[in-house]
């Protein structure tokens, strides 16, 4: 499969469509499951871009509705800082 081919389903952990679908159909029991098999959510993001596709995806699978899915706790997102800031003798970060 080409790259043009693949659709991404989490950019931050290059997680595709093929790989959701192949870990529901072996057996991933659970949202979290399926994070632990493929990172998916866990990227810089924390899942702000891809929660609700792999939400609707389990969904699909298990034939029934996204808001019946059970959708782990959420993480606040990261976003790099310099150490003097930190530390507290750095200015703020752009
Ligand atoms: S797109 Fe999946 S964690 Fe950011």
């Amino acid at each position: 499969m080409s790259v043009e081919d693949k659709t991404y389903i989490c950019r931050c952990e290059d997680v595709t469509l093929d790989e959701i679908l192949k870990e529901l159909a072996d057996g991933a029991v659970s949202f979290e499951d399926l994070k632990r098999r493929t990172r998916c959510t866990m990227g810089p993001c924390q899942g702000k871009t891809c929660r609700q596709l792999v939400t609707n995806e389990i969904a699909k699978a298990r034939g029934i509705r996204p808001d019946q899915v059970d959708v782990p706790t959420y993480r606040a997102l990261s976003k790099p800082i310099k150490l003097g800031e930190l530390a507290g003798i750095g200015g703020e970060s752009e």
